[in-house]
């Protein structure tokens, strides 16, 4: 090793300090690659993973639960290993429990006439609109799927059975068209879609699920951050370190061999040579740099499936209250518009009617420790809107909306947080779905490195990982932990010797 080149020594850069990029370094350093670094646009680490406050508690403006917490998932064995659960969430009878939509969760429902409804009135809503997500799931990419998207599917199927299932009922058939049309807002919120029109059918059962009870972390998710933060290098991180573009293919910068082919140009002008980068900014990201972010620019096929590939909008509105106008058991309150039952009816004017978009509110538990407070759910352009308003503006709309369906003109919350992810500049928006026309092809090709069959040229110069590369669980944490994890072993196995010695010819 005395005279060359380790490939340990491989310059790597990754960019973006959020779950995928620090889990990338996680597995990188540990292997021995000794030149790694991280070069993050903001002041800190975490991405999509920020823990905020709302007065006294902790509240999540970002990732929220552990989705399938259970031994395959590698979120749930990290957040053990760190000790940053509860022990319930921790318990193998909590493992084996198999999520199926909202069935689990304890409602109360409002309707816009202040009335409260009960689960006689709204249960055959939900049992419909359950059924038919499921079968949503069942359809897969072999094609056969009988309509192009999601949305389509769920409102042409509910307006079919609902009259011959709900004919004992008609009195009630209006409000639970009403209640489908809130359910389909809440599918709107976990996708991070505007409409589930634009959700692609046949490929919505691409995304899977571990088993397990969704659970929080009590501390907050950062913690999970800072425990991974604290096994990485002092300085590993160059902070305030927006990327403008990475000059790849380098081959003019001399005869010199030694040229390293990536050259990462900073905002700042700054600039990082590297053997490897790993890009792992949101595809929000890409989709609005996409032009210049690399040089040479993409190929297109890369191209098109960034242009493919949806990336919306998902918003939480944290409300603080001096006393609960929802049940003491309540985990979750709906809000049902009785004019809302038309399924085709679509919202026209985001700035008179934004507030219609929230479906309806989570209550933050257990009580003795956040008190009363609810998250209050936004999707789509109605949430990009929302951003846009004051603070107080939000607040005043939130309050008339209450009083609206509670029927009670006290009601009052008497604080607001929202999330902006949006107008976020190094998110522009939340996170990924599978947009109608999309693939797992699309997905596989944002996550191919370049050059794509470098035969002249370096390999692995670009390598790409975060929450949208991984096709199985693009959107979640833990999709974003494993998809860091694939790239660092991509470098990795590339390194490892077949035979002979273990240093490469760079
Ligand atoms: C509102 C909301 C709720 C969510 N809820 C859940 C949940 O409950 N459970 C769950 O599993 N997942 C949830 N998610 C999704 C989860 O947060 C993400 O999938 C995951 O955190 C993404 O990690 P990542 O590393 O891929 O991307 P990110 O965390 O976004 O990291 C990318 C990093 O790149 C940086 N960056 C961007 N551009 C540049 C540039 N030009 N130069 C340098 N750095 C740059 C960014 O600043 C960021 O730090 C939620 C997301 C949102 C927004
Ligand atoms: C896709 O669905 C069809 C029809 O339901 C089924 O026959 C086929 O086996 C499925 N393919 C995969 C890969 O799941
Ligand atoms: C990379 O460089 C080589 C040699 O200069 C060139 O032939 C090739 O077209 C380049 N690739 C791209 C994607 O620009």
């Amino acid at each position: 090793m005395a005279s060359q080149r380790s490939s340990l020594d491989s310059q790597i850069f990754i960019i973006g300090c959020g779950i995928s990029g620090i889990g990338a370094a996680q597995k990188l350093i540990k292997h021995g690659f000794r030149n790694v670094n991280i070069i993050e646009a903001t002041g800190r680490s975490g991405g999509r993973i920020q823990t905020g406050r709302l007065g006294d508690n902790i509240v999540e403006i970002g990732a929220n639960w552990i989705h399938g917490p259970s031994k395959e998932n590698p979120v749930f064995r990290l957040a053990c290993d760190y000790r940053l659960l509860d022990k319930q969430s921790m318990s193998e009878e909590n493992q084996q429990i198999k999520m199926d939509g909202p069935t689990l969760f304890n409602p109360n429902w409002f309707s816009s006439s202040g009335q409260k409804l009960g689960p006689d009135v709204m249960g055959p809503a939900m049992e419909l609109f359950i059924k038919l997500m499921e079968k949503s799931q069942q359809f897969n990419e072999t094609g056969g799927e009988p309509l192009p998207s999601v949305g389509k599917f769920v409102k042409t199927e509910a307006e079919r059975l609902a009259p011959e299932e709900w004919k004992e009922d008609p009195a009630n058939i209006d409000l639970r068209m009403a209640m489908i049309n809130t359910l389909l807002k809440m599918e709107c919120c976990v996708s991070g879609t505007h409409t589930m029109d634009d959700v692609g059918l046949g490929a919505f059962g691409m995304y899977k699920t571990f088993p397990g009870l969704d659970c929080t972390f009590p501390g907050g998710y950062e913690g999970l951050i800072d425990n991974m933060m604290k096994g990485l290098p002092k300085d590993i991180v160059l902070y305030n370190k927006p990327v403008k573009c990475i000059h790849w293919n380098n081959t003019k910068n001399g005869p010199d061999t030694k040229t390293l082919p990536v050259l990462i140009e900073c905002f700042n002008g700054e600039t990082f040579a590297a053997d490897h980068v790993i890009v792992t900014v949101p595809l929000g990201y890409l989709k609005k740099h996409k032009d210049t972010f690399l040089s040479p620019s993409l190929p297109l096929h890369k191209l098109h499936s960034i242009q493919r590939m949806g990336f919306g909008t998902n918003n939480k509105i944290f409300l603080e209250f001096e006393q609960p106008f929802w049940d003491d058991e309540c985990e979750l309150i709906y809000l049902v518009w009785e004019d809302e039952t038309d399924l085709s009816d679509v919202v026209s004017d985001v700035k008179m009617s934004w507030i219609k978009k929230i479906f309806g509110f989570t209550v933050l538990r257990p009580t003795e420790k956040f008190g009363h407070v609810l998250c209050g759910w936004i999707s789509g352009h109605e949430s990009e809107y929302m951003e846009t308003l004051s603070e107080l503006e939000v607040l005043q709309s939130i309050t008339q909306l209450l009083r609206k369906f509670t029927g009670n003109p006290t009601v009052a919350p008497r604080r607001l947080l929202r999330s902006q992810w949006f107008h976020h500049p190094y998110s522009c928006g939340s996170y990924t779905y599978v947009a109608k026309g999309c693939s797992g092809y699309d997905i596989d090709n944002l996550a191919e490195p370049l050059p794509l069959n470098g035969c002249n040229s370096k390999p692995l110069q670009v390598l790409f990982a975060g929450e949208a590369t991984q096709r199985s669980f693009f959107s979640t944490v833990h999709g974003a932990l494993m998809s860091g994890w694939r790239e660092a072993e991509r470098l990795i196995s590339h390194y490892t010797p077949t035979s002979g010695s273990f240093t490469s010819k760079l």
